[in-house]
């Protein structure tokens, strides 16, 4: 029987930073730190059931992230790929249902075909819901879901006047998951980034100095500890 903590956060979405800085602060190339953090991914994965926590979501790339040099971003590609690779099999095992969203056209057709694999493969599991963000903005998310819903307004199979926030929810990439109880980024920086825009309204953040290749299960723990004595009070007032 796993003793799992009952007052913890079941959805919690990392902003996975600082790969280059702990790199450079080595001398070492900045994919050296990517690859550094591809490996803890698999800690921090493998610790969320005794957590308590059934959706972890992870921000790996950002629409924004093009903008790095031609170098580093197909470094990331090919690191995404022999990624998907190396972990499908264990993910699988393990129980893990894999998801991704973000947009997909601005990927590779190889890249984007293991991830409907993947996703494909782990469909049937229930133990951890692990979302990957992959060429993933908030901001983009949202255009993309408003595109979509004009679509179904311009059919005539959707009604305007009845469009409110759990409608336009509906058509966004993370429609079947719960939103974030918690929000951790690491590295020290205090900003989101385009991460979730529409889904953290009332998540709980919280920004750690650690670097994210050394961010290890137990930093993870103990983030996880301090979430249980928060009062969440979502906007109304507690008696
Ligand atoms: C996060 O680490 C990983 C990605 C954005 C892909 P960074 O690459 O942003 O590392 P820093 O912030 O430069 O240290
Ligand atoms: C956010 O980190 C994106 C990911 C972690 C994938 P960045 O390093 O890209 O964010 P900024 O540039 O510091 O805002
Ligand atoms: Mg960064």
């Amino acid at each position: 029987m796993k003793d799992v903590p009952n007052d913890g956060p079941r959805h919690v979405a990392i902003i996975m930073d600082g790969n280059g800085r702990w790199a450079q602060r080595q001398g070492k190339p900045r994919l050296y730190g990517h690859h550094a953090g591809a490996r803890r991914v698999r800690e921090i994965v493998e610790a969320c059931p005794d957590l308590g926590v059934k959706y972890l979501t992870i921000f790996a790339f950002s629409t924004e992230n093009w903008k790095r040099t031609q170098a580093e971003v197909s470094g990331l590609m090919t690191l995404f790929r022999r990624y998907i690779q190396s972990e499908a099999r264990e993910l699988r095992d393990k129980g893990v249902r894999v998801r991704f969203i973000g947009d997909r056209i601005r990927l590779d057709r190889k890249l984007v075909r293991m991830m409907d694999e993947l996703e494909t493969m782990t469909a049937g599991n229930d133990e951890l819901h692990l979302t990957v963000a992959l060429n993933y903005g908030g901001r983009d998310e949202v255009a993309r879901a408003t595109q979509r819903l004009a679509r179904e307004v311009a059919a005539g199979r959707l009604d305007p006047e009845k469009v409110d926030a759990e409608t336009l929810a509906r058509f966004l990439d993370t429609c079947v998951l719960p939103d974030p109880d918690l929000v951790i980024r690491t590295s020290g920086e205090a900003r989101i980034s385009n991460f979730l825009l529409w889904q953290s309204a009332y998540s709980e953040y919280e920004f750690v100095d650690t670097l994210w290749p050394d961010f290890s299960a137990e930093h993870f723990a103990r983030v996880l500890a301090g979430f249980g004595r928060r009062e969440r009070r979502y906007g109304a007032v507690l008696t």
